[in-house]
Parts: structure tokens; sequence; C-alpha cells
């Protein structure tokens, strides 16, 4: 599905660059022309391509020319490191209108989403003609970036500098994934790149008379000139977000249900404590994936949305669960009397399933993949009611034996799959049609008739 789509921004990107020659032929005229210097890189996928010039009136600026195909996300080129950690970083992604393009510039703190440069930076870019959507296909941003050709990130004792006598000036390119993607905020929070990694650009060649670069024209144009590709990765995904949501989704839709199913199915306590121990286990290991992920996003680091909180909650209240239910056997093997604990570890454990599998759905739109909640409903829609309808299956075979053992005078046929209703029901008459309906419907599991029921 991937490769396919990268496809796409191939074919797209072919198209794209032969159209742009036209439109920049337009804008030629006042901001840019065929004497303008320029270094161009074009990233080998064809995903993005940046263009640019050193003016040689100016100590502090430089000009710049950004493309990128529609189907993507964002792309981004960062500059003066072969890292993330201490470039300035010029991210693109198109306006909320979809028709312009929103440029954010950040700083690299390290395998994490950029940080937007802060105002004391001193560093702003200007638009200039030329910037928006082209031909329908192909996304441009030309613009100045003054007070860009040194910085210093936050935190960091030296300034980064452009080398301007460099011919091999360190350089990252990225490029998220496609998909739609729009924001007018320049610290919006996007996707980790699909392709990304590093070139290095010839600078005396960029440096020149200003002007924004004249781009590549077509197919057989679209190459680098005074840039060369130094490591270039490709179909990265954010496997740690992916192996957190595997697991919790396993956990929460899968094991912890399938915990309570045991018991009500065969009141196979054991076996429910070592499933529940297992998922309590996952949970842990995928909780701290949740933890790690937070603090790569920006939209996450600060732990203050919606999933994180609930998130939060559920790591304390899984703990208190597996007490509560480790509690309770206890006593309940010296007393063979139900305990206080039973009703608040029963429905603190439904609580805890139901918060998980609402936290699904909000996890995945934070996760920018929202279609995801389609696959999660359909495993709800399967999982949860083809568990009711086992038990429910399982207590009308259950009424059945007991009406035609009852003339036989063995109520339990010599296999009590319901012990606790024998203390209750020394005499094992039917109980009639409404204690029947109460006991499939969970509610009325808390009621008198259950006190000897070790968990309900
Ligand atoms: C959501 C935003 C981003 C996240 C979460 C992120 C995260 C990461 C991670 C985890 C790696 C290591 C990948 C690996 O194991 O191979 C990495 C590497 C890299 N990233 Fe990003 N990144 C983001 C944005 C960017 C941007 C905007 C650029 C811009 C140019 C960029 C350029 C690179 C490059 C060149 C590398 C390889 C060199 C290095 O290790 O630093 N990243 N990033
Ligand atoms: C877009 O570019 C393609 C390829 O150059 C061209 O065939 C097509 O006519 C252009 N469309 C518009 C609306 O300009
Ligand atoms: C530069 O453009 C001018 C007109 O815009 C043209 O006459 C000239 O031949 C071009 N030079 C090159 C090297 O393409
Ligand atoms: C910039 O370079 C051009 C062409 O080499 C030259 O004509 C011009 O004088 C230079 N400008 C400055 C300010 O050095
Ligand atoms: C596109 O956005 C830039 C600012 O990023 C703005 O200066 C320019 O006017 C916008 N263009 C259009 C056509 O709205
Ligand atoms: C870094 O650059 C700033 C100006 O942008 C300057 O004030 C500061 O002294 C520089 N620091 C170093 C260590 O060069």
């Amino acid at each position: 599905m991937w490769n396919f789509n990268v496809r796409q921004l191939v074919l797209a990107s072919f198209t794209v660059l032969s159209f742009i020659s036209s439109s920049q032929a337009q804008t030629t005229n006042d901001e840019s022309s065929n004497t303008t210097a320029a270094s161009i890189f074009v990233s080998p996928q064809q995903d993005l391509a940046f263009g640019l010039n050193i003016p040689n009136d100016s100590e502090t600026d430089f000009l710049f020319s950004l493309m990128m195909p529609v189907q993507s996300s964002w792309v981004a080129i960062g500059l003066g490191s072969n890292q993330m950690a201490g470039a300035l970083i010029l991210m693109a992604y198109p306006s909320s209108s979809g028709l312009n393009v929103t440029l954010s510039p950040r700083f690299g703190y390290g395998h994490t989403e950029p940080t937007p440069v802060s105002s004391d930076s001193g560093i702003s870019v200007k638009s200039l003609a030329g910037t928006g959507l082209l031909n329908g296909t192909t996304y441009v941003f030309n613009g100045r970036c003054s007070h860009c050709r040194s910085w210093s990130t936050k935190g960091s004792k030296t300034n980064t500098t452009l080398d301007v006598n460099s011919r091999e000036a360190p350089m990252l390119y990225a490029a998220g994934p496609t998909g739609q993607f729009r924001s007018d905020s320049l610290s919006a929070s996007v996707k980790i790149h699909w392709n990304y990694g590093t070139f290095s650009m010839d600078l005396v060649r960029a440096t020149g008379p200003g002007g924004v670069p004249v781009m590549p024209s077509t197919k057989d144009t679209a190459q680098s000139q005074g840039a060369v590709v130094r490591a270039a990765k490709e179909d990265k995904r954010d496997t740690t977000a992916i192996a957190h949501a595997v697991i919790m989704v396993i956990s929460f839709v899968g094991l912890y249900p399938f915990g309570v199913l045991v018991l009500r199915l065969g009141g196979w306590v054991r076996w429910h404590a070592a499933n529940q121990g297992l998922a309590l286990v996952l949970v842990i290991i995928g909780s701290s994936l949740g933890f790690k992920i937070s603090g790569t996003y920006l939209r996450t680091k600060n732990f203050n949305t919606a999933h994180q909180v609930i998130g939060i909650l559920i790591f304390i209240f899984i703990f208190v669960q597996f007490t509560l239910g480790f509690l309770h056997h206890r006593t309940f093997k010296k007393t063979q009397q139900t305990t206080k604990l039973a009703p608040v570890h029963v429905w603190l454990g439904r609580l805890i399933i139901l918060m998980g599998v609402i936290n699904g759905f909000i996890g995945f739109p934070l996760a920018l993949s929202p279609d995801y909640n389609y696959v999660l409903a359909g495993l709800v829609l399967f999982i949860f009611p083809g568990f009711a309808l086992i038990i429910v299956t399982k207590n009308l075979i259950q009424k059945y034996w007991k009406k035609s053992k009852e003339g036989s005078g063995d109520p339990a046929g010599g296999y009590n799959m319901e012990p606790w209703k024998q203390t209750q029901a020394p005499n094992p008459t039917y109980a009639g049609p409404d204690q029947q309906s109460r006991d499939i419907g969970r509610p009325a599991d808390l009621g008198a008739q259950q006190n000897a029921r070790e968990y309900v």
C-alpha cells in the first residue's frame, strides 16, 4: 500500500516539475533570473526539491525554493548539520485552505519533532512571489530566510554557521507520508518522516547575485545540481507507536475481556488471575512505549492530551485492580466468603476495559491515523458481542441441564459448573424467570444470590 503511494509521489513530482518551468518563468522577472546563483537538491524519491541561493549582498540571509507534491503531508530541509540535532529546519505543509503553503522554521533537538524557533532567535521567513499551489499538483514555497546563516539552538553553547566557503555543507531532507495534512499553524505537529536522509550542498555555487533559485523544469532535468546525497532512508514508520497500539488493543479488546470470559464460563479463578497478570505485564510494556512516544511529538510532549491523561489513570487503575483481585482471593481462600473488595474489583475491572477501549478511539486520531478507528470499531463489535453470546449460550445450556436433572435428583450432574449456586440454592428448584434473566444481565450479578460466589 505504501509502496504504491510512493510510486504515486514520484509520478506526481514528474508532472509537477514539468509544470514548474513555465510558472517559474513568469516569476523570474522580479525575483530570479537565469543568472541567479543556486544549488539544487532533488530527493532520491523525487518527493521534494530544494533550491538555495546565498545572495552575495547579505551576510545573514538566504533565498530558497521548496517544492512538494500535493500527495505529501509535509516536507522539510535541515541546514548546517548531518543529523537532526542542531539543524535549522524549514518545514513546509499545505495551509488549511489547501491553496497555499505554511513554512515553519524550527530547530532540531534530536530524534524528535523539531521545535519552532523562538522569536528571540531573530529568524524569520518571508514568502516571495511564486508561493502557493501550482497546477493543482505541486506546492511551492519561495522565500527569504532572514538571520538564518548562524543560529544557536536552545541549550547549545555554540553557534552553527552556514559556511559559505564550503562545497560540502551538511544538510538534511525529510518527507512525511502521503495523506492529507493541512495547517496554518507554525507549530503544527506532524507524523514522522517516511523518506529522509542527508546530503551535502555546494554553497560556493549557491553564492552570487540574489534571487529565488530557478528550479528544474522537466523530468530529465529534475536532478540535483551542486548537491550530493549522503544517506537516504525509505519507508520509515514509527514502530514504537505501532507496537504501543497493537499491544494496547490486544490487551484491552482481547486479553482483559477474555479474562472475564473464563471466569464467567467456568469460574476458573487461577486462569483468570494468570490471564489478567499477563495483560498487566503487556499494558506495562505498552504504557512504557506510550511514555516514550510522548516525548517525540510536539502534540504530546506536554502530556496534556485526553489520551495521555486517561492513559495515566488506567495505568494506575490496573495496579489497584490487580492488588484488589489478589487480596480478595487471599481472604476468600481463608473464609470461603466473598469480601467487600469483590464489587470494587468487578466494577473497576469493567471501568478499566471501557476506558481502555475509549482511549484507543482517542489515540488513533492523536497519532494522526484516525482511519484505524474503523479497524478498532470492527474488533470491538466482533469481540464483545461474541463474548456476550458465548456467556448467554452457556447460561441457556446450563438452564436446560438444570431442568432435565431436577427429576433425577442430581442437580449438578456430578459436574458443578457454578459452585456458587449451591449454597445459595440448597433446594435446587428452578429459580423462576425473574432470577434467570437477572443471571444473564450483568448488573444483577452483584445481587444477594451471588454472596458465595467468589468473583462475579
Ligand atoms: C515528527 C517529526 C520528526 C520525528 C518524530 C523524527 C524522528 C526521527 C527519528 C526517530 C530518527 C531516527 C531514525 C532511524 O532510526 O533511522 C530520525 C532521523 C532523522 N531525521 Fe527525523 N524526525 C522528525 C522530523 C524530521 C525533520 C523535519 C527532518 C528534516 C529535515 C528530519 C531529518 C532526519 C534525518 C536526516 C535523520 C537521520 C539522521 C539522524 O539520525 O539525525 N527529521 N528522526
Ligand atoms: C499541469 O501540468 C501538466 C503537465 O505539464 C499539463 O499537461 C497540464 O495541462 C497542467 N494543468 C494545468 C491546469 O495547467
Ligand atoms: C538568460 O535569459 C535571457 C533572457 O531572459 C536570454 O536571452 C539568455 O540567453 C539566457 N541565458 C542563458 C545562459 O540561458
Ligand atoms: C555579486 O556577484 C555579482 C556577479 O558575480 C557581481 O556582479 C556583484 O558585484 C556582486 N555583488 C556584491 C555585493 O558583491
Ligand atoms: C500564501 O501565504 C503567504 C504567507 O505564507 C502569503 O504571504 C501569501 O499572500 C499567500 N498567498 C495567497 C495566494 O494567499
Ligand atoms: C552566536 O550568535 C549570536 C548572534 O546570533 C551572538 O550574539 C553570539 O555571541 C554568538 N555566540 C557565539 C558563541 O559565537
